[in-house]
Formats: structure tokens, sequence, C-alpha cells
């Protein structure tokens, strides 16, 4: 991204990391650096860092990091310029024209603007006279007058054009129309027409309130084949993976977690009836971006899927990408209605309260669905019913809730609690034997520990990569070690992230800027996290002496693999016998 290095080092100047960190997380100071609860994944104590001096921050727990441009994107899920834009923003400075950083700008805005006035036209057509029978059909399931303003709930004529013709009005471009998603474009001759013909339209609205995409209830089914629900496709502002149907009334919700549905009708039922905190996935399963996205306003979901075979399946795949945001999972079962939408209006609030109270967590719910899969009157099933319900008690952190569950599925199994117990403890004792063989298996293989966490960063050669670390981390230290190898840089490094990062050091050093983690432009935030987790994991000796073997063993690793005369090589010879000499 072509933000020039001086308005980046000034921009950092100007929004000092525990200011920017600060408008999130709590800190408190310790010693020199801050700590507070980690905004990136739930946690109780506090292992996120902030170091006011080095401009960065790095969680200990789950090893994010980076400088204040980082922690933009990562908290606020911002592209690098956008992060850029915020904090020029926040401190006052103007953002330096950026060609391609505008026009991608323009055309999102365009996009938005294109979008609100298609959710215009779709909401007008609900009150014409076109959209009579979609209107009765959304006031026949329940839809209030106000619910469908609130949600913006629109009908798309049976036209092929009627949308086309609407926009093209308005100035939009064919081709802007193309990249909205909203219209096809004909195999055969080329021609636009109307992407969504006699549905029930849904708009999809992301957080900041932007109006990115469109789900399409069928009305008259005369297609056999058509799809109940047709979302739009992804486009330049519309990812369906990292998008919640709600969330942006749901994350204003004072109700302090958040409900999970399948379906768009099931969310807005919820809203309805007061639970205002519900979110529906659009038309896929969800994802760990999905997770992220909720782990940024709430610590709990109560999942409620279909009660069907489908919805139990979603349920379990869930649980595990939840939890592993740091996520608290509750699920609500339904009964006798197949989803909330048809609970509500069956039962009303009070009753779907109740059951809201009622829901279980995670660990009653799989003990639940293993019930469910056992005829327990037989002895042989018995005994691996209650094995089963042991392996999962056992993976349980707290006695007490090993003991209150364990003395459960006695009772439910009809045997002794000590019967269950004994095979919780051989479950324990069985997993640990496991994870030990494991552990054994890492230890043993020294080299494969030191690969980065990072699945798109690899060590190819452990030494050099090694070598490269301590470079950086040497040169982050004390810049002025750099200036021995003036003719040194990133291309002979064997890990190209690395090289990158030393490039970009010795540039900041050359042009006479500080030279600092922070400071480092155009990685991603898994790189960005690698960087700063490398720097904080660094042990061992900094010294000049310390410098020159790492690049020592750089050029060597990198002149075995190109064997190369290499001037640089020399150079760094004589520089060698020159600091034995001194010393
Ligand atoms: P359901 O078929 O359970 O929807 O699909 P629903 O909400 O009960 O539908 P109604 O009540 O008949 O109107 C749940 C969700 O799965 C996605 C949609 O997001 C839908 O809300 N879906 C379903 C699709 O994307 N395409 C489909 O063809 C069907
Ligand atoms: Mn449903």
């Amino acid at each position: 991204m072509a933000f020039p290095q001086s308005f980046i080092d000034e921009l950092i100047a100007r929004n000092p990391i525990e200011d920017v960190v600060g408008q999130y997380v709590t800190l408190r100071r310790s010693g020199a650096n801050l700590f507070g609860l980690c905004p990136f994944h739930g946690e109780k104590t506090a292992s996120f860092s902030v170091a006011p001096d080095k401009g960065i921050y790095y969680c200990f727990g789950c090893h994010k990091g980076g400088g204040a441009i980082n922690f933009m994107m990562e908290l606020e899920g911002l592209s690098y310029p956008d992060a850029v834009r915020a904090l020029a923003k926040r401190s006052g400075m103007e953002v330096p024209e950026d060609e391609q950083y505008q026009s991608k700008y323009r055309a999102q805005e365009r996009l938005w603007a294109l979008h609100k006035e298609a959710a215009r036209f779709f909401h007008s057509q609900l009150y014409a006279p076109v959209g009579s029978a979609a209107l009765e059909y959304a006031v026949g399931r329940g839809m209030t007058k106000n619910t469908l303003t609130k949600f913006g709930i629109g009908y798309a004529p049976d036209s092929w054009d009627m949308l086309v013709r609407a926009l093209t009005e308005k100035g939009y471009t064919q081709q802007e129309l193309i990249d909205s998603g909203l219209v096809t474009v004909s195999r055969k001759n080329g021609n636009i027409f109307d992407r969504f013909r006699d549905r029930l339209m849904f708009p999809i609205i992301d957080v900041r309130g932007n109006i990115i995409g469109f789900g399409g209830r069928i009305m008259n089914n005369k297609d056999a084949d058509a799809a109940k629900y047709l979302n739009s496709p992804e486009t330049l502002i519309f990812n369906k993976r990292r998008n919640l149907f709600g969330l942006n009334y749901a994350k204003k919700s004072t109700l302090g977690y958040l409900i999970l549905v399948e379906g768009y009708m099931d969310a807005i039922a919820l809203h309805q009836y007061g639970f205002d905190c519900a979110v529906a996935s659009l038309g896929t399963s969800l994802t760990e971006e999905h997770a992220t996205l909720i782990s940024r306003y709430v610590e709990q979901v109560v999942l409620i899927y279909d009660a069907d075979e489908a919805g139990q399946r979603a349920t379990r795949r869930a649980i595990p990408i939840l939890e592993k945001a740091g996520i608290r999972v509750k699920v609500l079962q339904m009964k006798d209605a197949k989803d909330p939408d048809e609970y509500l209006k069956k039962f009303g609030a009070d009753k779907f309260r109740i059951l809201l109270e009622d829901s279980s967590n995670r660990v009653e719910y799989q003990l639940n669905a293993i019930r469910r899969k056992y005829d327990i009157n037989q002895d042989d099933q018995k005994v691996r019913y209650v094995q089963e319900c042991a392996d999962l008690i056992s993976t349980l952190g707290s006695s007490i809730q090993r003991e209150v569950y364990g003395a459960r599925i006695a009772e439910s199994a009809g045997v002794a609690p000590e019967a269950v117990k004994i095979e919780v403890g051989k479950a324990y004792k069985r997993r640990q034997l496991q994870q030990k063989k494991q552990q054994e298996k890492i230890d043993l293989a020294p080299v494969r520990n030191l690969q980065p966490k990072a699945r798109t960063i690899r060590y190819d050669n452990m030494r050099s990569a090694m070598a490269e670390e301590g470079a950086i981390a040497m040169a982050l230290l004390d810049p002025s070690v750099m200036d021995e190898y003036k003719t040194f840089d990133g291309t002979k490094f064997s890990v190209p992230l690395l090289g990158k990062v030393y490039d970009q050091l010795i540039q900041m050093h050359r042009q006479g800027l500080e030279v600092t983690l922070a400071g480092l432009t155009d990685l991603t935030a898994e790189e960005m996290s690698h960087v700063v987790g490398l720097c904080q994991r660094r042990e061992g000796p900094l010294n000049m002496e310390a410098f020159h073997d790492c690049i020592s063993t750089i050029l060597k690793a990198n002149q075995a693999s190109e064997v190369s005369s290499d001037e640089d090589l020399m150079a760094f010879r004589n520089k060698l016998k020159e600091s034995k000499g001194t010393k």
C-alpha cells in the first residue's frame, strides 16, 4: 500500500498504542507495560500487554500482537488502508492521496448507495399493487408494520427488469449493477436482468449500518427447483462468512448475550417478540469469522437451531467454533415447534423466556445427545452409554462439575455413582496417556516445534530462519547494529516474510526514522502477530557479536542455496576479521 513511510511514522507517533488500545480495553500499569483483558479471545486474567515504549501490544494467551495499525485491523475488522484512515481521523491527520485505495473506497460507497436505493425500491413495491400478495404473506406470518419498517422488508416483483430500470434511472451504470450482484448476466446475449424475482426481500445490513446484500424468500413456487431462499452473491461489499443478519440491531442489545438462529424469519420473529439480541447466519454454516465477530460484542451465545437432524448437526459443529473464540455456549432445544419463529407464534414470548432460562450449557446438551443414541434398557448399550458419557465428563476442568454430571449419569443409567466415577477416572487416564504420547512426539522433533504457528508462514531452513529472527530482534533493539552492514538487506533471507520485515527495518533506519515494529507495513494480521511474537520470545545475547553470527549464518545458508560468489560474504568476512582483531 502506497502510504509514504514518513506519514506512517507520524501516524504512529500521534496515535500512542496505549491510547488506541485504551479506547477498547481497560488497561492497568504494571512496571513499564500495561495489562488488560485480551479483546481477541475471552479470558478472565489479563494476559494482554501493551508496551508504550515499543508501540506494540501482545497477548500471551492467543499470541496476537502488533502495532496500532494492526490493532485497528484486527479489532474493527478493517483492511490496512482503512485502519490507517481510522487512525488518521482519530488524530486529525490528512491522509495522502492514494489512488488505488480511493478508487476502491469510492466503488464501495457507490455499491452501498446502490443497495440503499434497491432496498427503497423493494420496500415501496411491497406496498404497491404488485406487492399485495407478498404483503399479505408477510402479515400472515405475523410481521407487524413496525417490523416490516424496522427490517426494511421489501418485495422484488415478478419481472425481468424492474430493478434494472429503477437503478438505471438513478444513474447507476450497467457495470455497477453487475458488480452489485443484484442482476444476472445472460450467458446467451450478455443482457442483464433482475436476479431476485417474485421474492420477499430481506436487506442484510452490516454492523456499520450499510446495506450490503439481500436474502429473498420465494413467493409463488412456479419453478420446483428454485431455492426457497436466494441470497446475494459475494461482492466487493458482501461476504457472508463475515456478516450476520440482525447484528446491526443485536449489537445494541442490553441482554448481554446473542441468540444465534438458522433463518431470517427466526431472527425477525425474535426481535419482534422482544429478544433483540437475535442474529442469523446467511445461508451458510457458522464460520470462524462469524465467531470472531460475535466475540467482539458478547461472551455468551445461545444456539437455537432447528429441531431437525440438520439443526442438531449444525449445533454440534457450531459449539467448538464458538468456544474456540472464547464464547460460552448454551443450547436451547425446541420442543413442539420446528424453529423459534413457529415456537413464538404457538406459545408466545413468556413461554419462550422460560425455555431460554432453562437452556442448558453445552455439557448437558451433549449428554442429552449421547442419551438419545442408546437404548439403556439393554445392558450392552447401557455400558457404552456410561462409557461415552464418562469420556465427555472426564474432559471437564472442575471436579464439582465432574461430580454433579457423574451423579446425574449414574442416576439415569441406574448404576452406582461410584461406578461412573471409576469410568471417568479411567477415561481421564486414557486421555492423559494419549496427550503424553503426543507431547513426546513433539519433544522428539524439536525442529518442528520451532515452526511458526501461523499456517501461512513456513521455515524451510531452520538454522537460517533462527538467525533471521535474531537479526530482526536485534535490529529492533539497537538499530545501530545495521550500520555495519550497509549493503545487506532482506533478499538474503530464507524466509520471505522475515526478509520483507528486515528490509523495512533497514529502510526506516536509512531514512532516519525510528525503527519500530509498529512502523511495519504491508503485513497481514497473522504475519504481524508472528513477528511481534518472535521478538517477545527472543532470548540469548543481544550484542554486536551475536548480530555478526546471525548475519554470517544467513549469508552462509544463502550462499549454499545459491552457490554464487558474493560480495556481501567477502565484505562480511573482512568485517568479521576486523571485529575479531579488535577484541
Ligand atoms: P429454513 O428453510 O429453515 O428457513 O432455512 P425458515 O426460516 O424456516 O423459512 P420459512 O420459515 O419457511 O420462511 C433456514 C435458513 O437457511 C437459509 C436461509 O438463510 C434460511 O433463513 N436457506 C434456506 C437458504 O439460504 N436457501 C434455501 O434454499 C433454504
Ligand atoms: Mn426454519
